[in-house]
């Protein structure tokens, strides 16, 4: 599903190398590490947002969902949809998922309103709701849970648990009851991975 091998990821100052690994299939990996540690990186190499060395291998569509997540100056609605139109898929048969994602979620009462306006864990889980939608083959996670209330979190968790028999979910958080409520498996970072040269 989604293999790494022999990658490294060159800052200018800083190299990251990770352990081989291959992540399981409909299952919610966790990726765990301290701040710096190259989480992220990992993220952004797995969908190809930065180049890297090595190989990664990917078996299907894949997105990510960033740690502090760009919407549009639309409304949460046309956000949410974007993905179907870029896809030229019809939209038409996506409202009812739309209504059931934003229904856990909670934000059915601000599909209307200007995505910009929203707070941070509003537009986190537009965000997440427009990641999902288009029913990608894998998910990754940049600390959704940041902006996230406790009741919010746990609603994340039953939206999470309900797809992920369709979708391979990789996850990036800090919130330990989130995570042992959703691992799968962990694929820790540290130890001397990070080379940083400090000029
Ligand atoms: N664009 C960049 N240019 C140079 N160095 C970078 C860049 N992005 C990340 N780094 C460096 O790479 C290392 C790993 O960063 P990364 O953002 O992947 O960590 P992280 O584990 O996601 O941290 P956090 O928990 O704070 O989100 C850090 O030392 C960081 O300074
Ligand atoms: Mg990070």
């Amino acid at each position: 599903m989604i293999e790494i091998n022999n990658l490294l990821v060159k800052y200018k100052t800083t190299e990251i190398k990770f352990d081989d690994y291959k992540f399981m299939k409909n299952k919610v990996s966790v990726i765990s590490g301290r701040n710096g540690s190259g989480k992220t990186t990992l993220l952004k190499s797995l969908s190809s947002l930065i180049e890297y060395e090595g190989n990664v291998s990917v078996n299907g569509e894949i997105t990510y969902n960033s740690q502090e997540p760009v919407l549009f100056n639309r409304t949460a609605y046309e956000n949410i949809i974007y993905p179907l139109i870029i896809r030229k898929l019809d939209v038409t048969l996506y409202q009812k998922t739309i209504k059931e994602y934003s229904e856990v979620l909670d934000i059915k009462h601000l599909l209307d309103k200007n995505a910009l306006k929203l707070s941070s864990g509003e537009k986190m889980k537009v965000s997440i709701i427009r990641s999902i939608i288009f029913n990608p083959d894998i998910v990754l996670l940049d600390e959704p849970t940041t902006h996230l209330d406790l009741e919010s979190i746990n609603e994340l968790s039953i939206l999470i648990k309900k797809l992920k028999n369709k979708i391979t979910f990789i996850i990036v958080s800090h919130n330990k009851t989130f995570l042992d409520e959703l691992k799968d498996e962990e694929y820790k970072l540290g130890g001397n991975h990070v080379y940083s040269e400090i000029n």
